[in-house]
């Protein structure tokens, strides 16, 4: 019995910004009041994640990656009572806390206690539970998945069906919700309409396939890598558009497709100069941009002010506008009864110590999504 005790384990730790990621033995204290210790079975490598590795987004080093996780309860501080040792859960970068001002209003998730945005790198009371050879290492976004042991706030953990598959349902934490809920819940793609999907990665993939389910009509997918094409027209795009190979700029490219430009437009990459671009190859007055990667820090978006009294919306949306703990684990139940298939969604499962083969694959551009097995 572990309960109660400081484990060791290996851990993916982040040293420094733009370092490559490096196996380490961690110790891992117990959980305190209002935490959950999870012993992790899977997680996906996100975009997300390499921006942070990458220090394009705010993180404090040295951490542990990783938020996209499926694990089972190993102990629970004092006062948890929404999960137990042996529950399965999910990890979730946005907590919801169901006391602030965001989880309490009926609209959007974007919890108070996030630590995505300037991320402090810690737990609510402001400490860490992991540290290598002494040193103290910070968390990431309330998560860190990267490690065969990790220590979570109660309110960033959601449990799921018991009989959900452990190797897979990782990508229900992030890219589910993220792509998929940004499609259906989010911007509640219309039947017959048309939209357009920049960035056909794991998060555009999930996208994708909300306007498919929604009842797109047309489905128009942009990507600089081609190899991503084949995934994308088997998930349901009907046209592919590599905005290298165009004469003309992209967003020009969409609207002479579609004549007066898409009912909806989703930007899954985390690029300013994309979100403009998307923003553009909408219907000037019923249109929807919606900004679902995440820029890095400092960018700006720059629009031209005068086009905004035509009724186009911008949208930015964070796992699908999705509360999290209410209506993530749905989606897992979704998945079980065959309404939602992410299997599509994941291309490459590696064991959790061939990580440098599984980045080494993301940054090539060969995967959807890698899910790391523990
Ligand atoms: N134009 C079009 N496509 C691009 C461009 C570009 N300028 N730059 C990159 N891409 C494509 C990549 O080829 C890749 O297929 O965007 C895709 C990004 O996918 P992933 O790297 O798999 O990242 P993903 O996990 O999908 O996350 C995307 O969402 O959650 C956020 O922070 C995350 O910003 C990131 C975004
Ligand atoms: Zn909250």
């Amino acid at each position: 019995d572990t309960s109660g005790k400081t484990i060791t384990c290996r851990a993916a730790i982040a040293w420094a910004a733009n370092s490559t990621l490096s196996i380490e033995e961690v110790q891992v204290e117990p959980p305190k009041a209002g935490e959950v210790r999870i012993k992790m079975a899977s997680t996906g490598i996100c975009g997300t994640d390499d921006h942070a590795i990458k220090g394009l987004i705010s993180a404090l080093f040295p951490f542990i990656p990783g938020h996209e996780g499926a694990g089972i309860v190993e102990s629970i501080g004092k006062g948890v009572s929404s999960v137990k040792p042996g529950d399965k859960v999910l990890t979730l970068a946005i907590p919801q806390c169901r006391e602030c001002s965001s989880c309490l209003h009926p609209k959007g998730n974007f919890c108070e206690k996030q630590d995505v945005l300037s991320s402090s790198g810690l737990m609510l009371d402001g400490t860490s539970r992991f540290t290598c050879e002494g040193k103290k290492i910070h968390h990431s976004f309330r998560t860190s998945t990267f490690t065969e042991y990790s220590v979570v706030p109660e309110i960033a953990v959601a449990k799921i069906d018991d009989a959900a598959p452990m190797d897979k349902v990782s990508v229900i934490s992030c890219e589910v919700p993220t792509g998929y809920g940004a499609a259906v819940n989010s911007a509640k793609v219309t039947c017959g309409s048309t939209c357009v999907v920049y960035g056909l990665g794991g998060i555009g993939s999930a996208s994708v396939m909300g306007c498919k389910a929604s009842g797109a009509s047309r489905i128009i997918g942009v990507d600089i890598n081609e190899e991503k094409f084949p995934w994308a027209r088997a998930l349901g795009v009907t046209d592919c558009l590599n905005p290298r190979k165009l004469k003309k700029p992209v967003q020009q490219v969409v609207m002479e497709m579609t004549g007066v430009g898409a009912d909806f437009a989703f930007e899954a990459i985390g690029l300013s100069d994309v979100m403009l671009v998307a923003w553009d190859s909408c219907h000037l007055s019923h249109g929807v941009c919606l900004i679902v990667g995440l820029a890095p820090l400092n960018s700006k978006l720059s629009l031209d002010a005068s086009m905004i009294i035509s009724g186009r919306t911008l949208k930015g949306v964070c796992l699908g506008d999705y509360k999290t703990r209410d209506c993530i684990p749905q989606l897992v139940t979704g998945y079980l009864q065959n309404k939602i298939n992410i299997d599509p969604l994941v291309t490459h499962q590696l064991p959790f110590d061939q990580l440098h083969k599984a980045f080494e694959l993301y940054h090539a551009g060969k995967t959807i999504r890698c899910v790391l097995l523990f």
